[in-house]
């Protein structure tokens, strides 16, 4: 089967990210050990991912005007991605993150919008796989998902209440644990090494026949969730050296393989492998892996087992199911 493309709809940030020893408790200064200034953002990071996993890569996304934005379209640009649907937006500024990530990898993350929140919509996708995120507003997203007639994903990230309008739209929605509880309402999900529940409180986020979600859970690999069955793929051992874009990281690289064809079972490790490959280097977008890196760990993917082949997971849907 041909690769089509992917087209990313989603955030382009600056990421300003400081090392630390430990994160600040509320009302505690903490002392940064290193700063840095690097290439992020949900949508930026996913769409650096898909390419460097080989997809051809549409970038669809707002910055200002200024030299954070086109230093963020030059980097997006040099990953060979296409980013003729990026609005450059006079009088903002382009997005921003303030990361803090503590001696043992851990992050907390702190998004500015700026030219994330004037992203409007666009042009539905015809073909190939439409990925988003909630970091731009839903109101944009929402005629993209209905229109449609790609592979829809979403990655519910951040978990805004709102991004549940969406859900009916998707053929896979992608959250980690936290924002599975909050697009649950629950604090958390109880019992959470266990992989039934999981995938039995997952499947409260499905909302039509043919959708799978998929949770991500950090070190312990990835749940990918129907409505009869679940699947679990466990991580790569790794010590990080920070997480940030890891969730992005499966995210897009996933995108990439089911592209090509490939059906959910058979995508699943080299997303999961290429995760956990993005937390050996420092911040989100520079620490994607290359498809070269992924099969090195993993080994070739398999070209014979194709999602037409395969009892699909996720169906395209077909032109006369959509209008
Ligand atoms: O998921 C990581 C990303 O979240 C960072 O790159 C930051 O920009 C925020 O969008």
């Amino acid at each position: 089967m041909t690769a089509l493309a992917v087209h990313i709809f989603g955030s382009i940030n600056l990421d300003i990210i400081t090392s630390l020893e430990h994160l600040p408790r509320p009302g505690e200064t903490v002392l940064a050990t290193a700063t840095a200034r690097l290439p992020g953002g949900k949508g930026a990071n996913q769409a650096v991912a898909a390419s460097r996993m080989g997809a051809e890569t549409y970038m669809v996304g707002a910055v200002g005007e200024g030299d954070a934005g086109s230093w963020m379209l030059s980097r997006l640009k040099a990953d060979g991605i296409d980013v003729g649907g990026v609005a450059v937006l006079p009088g903002v500024d382009t997005g921003t993150a303030y990361i803090a990530v503590d001696a043992h990898g851990e992050n907390q993350i702190i998004v500015v919008q700026g030219a994330n929140a004037f992203l409007r919509d666009s042009l539905p996708v015809s073909e190939g796989v439409l990925l988003a995120q909630l970091e731009v507003p839903v109101a944009a997203l929402l005629p993209i998902f209905t229109k449609s007639k790609a592979i829809r994903i979403l990655n519910g990230a951040p978990a805004v209440a709102e991004g549940k309008t969406l859900f009916e739209y998707v053929d896979l929605l992608i959250v980690n644990q936290h924002e599975m509880a909050a697009f649950l309402g629950l604090d958390a999900v109880q019992g959470n090494d266990d992989m039934a529940v999981i995938a039995g409180a997952a499947r409260g986020l499905l909302c039509r026949e043919g959708q799978a979600a998929i949770v991500t859970l950090g070190a312990a690999g990835a749940l990918a969730v129907w409505a009869d069955r679940h699947l679990h793929v466990p991580s790569l051992p790794v010590i990080p050296v920070d997480t940030i874009g890891a969730g992005d990281c499966f995210c897009g690289a996933l995108a990439a393989l089911l592209d090509e064809g490939r059906c959910l079972e058979d995508a699943l490790p080299y997303a999961t492998a290429a995760a956990a490959l993005c937390t050996l280097g420092q911040g989100a977008a520079p620490a994607m892996p290359t498809r070269e890196a992924v099969e090195d760990l993993v080994g070739p993917s398999s070209t014979d087992r194709t999602a037409t082949e395969y009892a699909l997971p996720i169906k395209k849907p077909s032109a006369a199911s959509l209008s």
